[in-house]
């Protein structure tokens, strides 16, 4: 055990950089997920790789591909739900020349540029479904028509598959194709989301710090304790992007070595954001990480010392401070009787967190920004909450079903 450590991360190299193929952690979950992909790496299976956004899918679809023997032959992704429904089937199968107004030319598709590598179908559950038709005929009979050709061609892909959706819910509403599901759930890697990683948050941040130093040509900065602190408990709904994000904005804008609250481009710790995902605050603290991996807790219990050399404060009196600043203080028993009551209308977590966003937009007459600030969050994490709920948001001047009109901000 260190002595003298200070209760701040180091962005100093860990001395052991636990991962896999750039794919930094150490936690048990992380550990089974290395596992995994050296396992089916060279087996050309299918595999559907599932986590919320963020949590690193597609660097789990690359190590995969890096790891078989495909690895010399081209690896394609393609973002379907970045792709309008009337340019994914050209995009993906192809086309001939004349085949539709603005077909000037032959196109060859992300599945033919694949051929003998790996096609990489990023965010396969925003497919449409008479797209998934074809997918899966592809995947059937190792064979696609482009758009207007008149004859099959022959293709030799492995299709790594990822969603950040519940496919199982898509199929249940009708909007996944069954068949298709069951043909691509071969193998499934379901990445678990930062905040139950608790020590891979340090083990990351210390990465990131060290990355964005070099990228900015900073001296080495450290987190202090309550940074630390309130990484921990906070929830992490953008997973390990946002974490980079915060750290690069951090460091970026930091000009000491110390990274304090204000260094950070948001408040992580603020009652508004602290996502709890069924959890409570005080569970989300130093002393519960799983010690056997995370580090070790020293015999006073003041510190966690983590093999890296990271040391930050455990125990919950060191807490304190912000569990106030946090707690919302003077409404808190307003905020519990409001809370109380929608949780006797049987509401769950997911829709009264709806609600807020929702309230939130009306109060900002319809301005995401402005609903971002007044519940303290990124303006990401805002559009992330209102895709992820379903919120209508119409452009500028435009009513939704809500009767909200939001800004069009990009
Ligand atoms: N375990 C990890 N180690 C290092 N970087 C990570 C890790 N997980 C995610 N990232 C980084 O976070 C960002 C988001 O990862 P990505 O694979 O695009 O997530 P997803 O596809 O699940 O949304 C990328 O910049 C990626 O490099
Ligand atoms: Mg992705």
């Amino acid at each position: 055990m260190r002595k003298n450590s200070p209760a701040t991360i180091s962005s100093e190299p860990p001395e052991t950089t636990d991962g896999f193929d750039n794919i930094i952690g150490r936690s048990a979950r992380m550990r089974e997920i290395f596992s995994k992909i050296k396992s089916v790496a060279d087996k050309d299976i299918l595999v559907l790789i599932g986590g919320e956004s963020g949590t690193g899918k597609e660097l789990v679809a690359q190590a995969i591909h890096n790891n078989s023997y495909r690895k010399n032959a081209p690896y394609i992704k393609v973002n379907c739900a970045a792709i309008p429904d009337t340019l994914i089937e050209s995009e993906l199968f192809g086309h001939e020349k004349g085949s539709f107004t603005g077909a000037h030319q032959r196109k060859i598709g992300k599945f033919e540029l694949a051929n003998n590598g790996t096609l990489f179908l990023d965010e396969i559950g925003d497919m449409a479904l008479t797209t998934q038709s074809k997918v899966l005929r592809i995947i059937q009979e190792r064979e696609l028509e482009r758009i207007g050709g008149v004859r099959p061609v022959k293709v030799n892909v492995r299709i790594i598959t990822a969603t950040h959706r519940d496919l199982l819910t898509e199929v249940a509403q009708r909007r996944f194709r069954e068949d298709l599901f069951f043909r691509i759930n071969v193998v499934s890697l379901l990445l678990p989301p930062l905040r139950e990683r608790l020590d891979d948050i340090i083990l990351l941040s210390d990465f990131f710090i060290k990355k964005f130093c070099v990228k900015f040509d900073k001296p080495v900065k450290k987190l202090s304790a309550e940074v630390i602190e309130a990484f921990l408990q906070y929830g992490w709904p953008g997973n390990v992007r946002e974490l980079q994000n915060v750290i690069e904005s951090a460091v970026a804008m930091e000009e000491n070595e110390i990274i304090t609250f204000k260094s950070l481009p948001y408040p992580i710790l603020t009652s508004s954001n602290i996502h709890l995902y069924g959890r409570r605050k005080s569970d989300r603290t130093a002393d519960n990480l799983d010690s056997a991996q995370a580090g070790v807790l020293d015999p006073g219990g003041a510190k966690i010392q983590f093999e890296s050399g990271i040391s930050f404060p455990a125990g919950p009196a060191e807490f304190k401070k912000n569990e106030k600043e946090s707690a919302g203080t003077s409404c808190e028993k307003e905020i519990d009787a409001a809370v109380a009551a929608l949780l006797d209308n049987g509401l769950k977590f997911d829709q009264i967190e709806r609600r807020i966003v929702v309230c939130a937009l009306k109060k900002a007459g319809g301005r995401q920004l402005g609903a971002a600030r007044i519940l303290g969050v990124g303006r990401g994490e805002m559009q992330y909450k209102i895709k992820k709920f379903n919120i209508a948001c119409k452009n500028r001047g435009q009513k939704d079903a809500a009767g909200l009109e939001a800004e069009d901000d990009e």
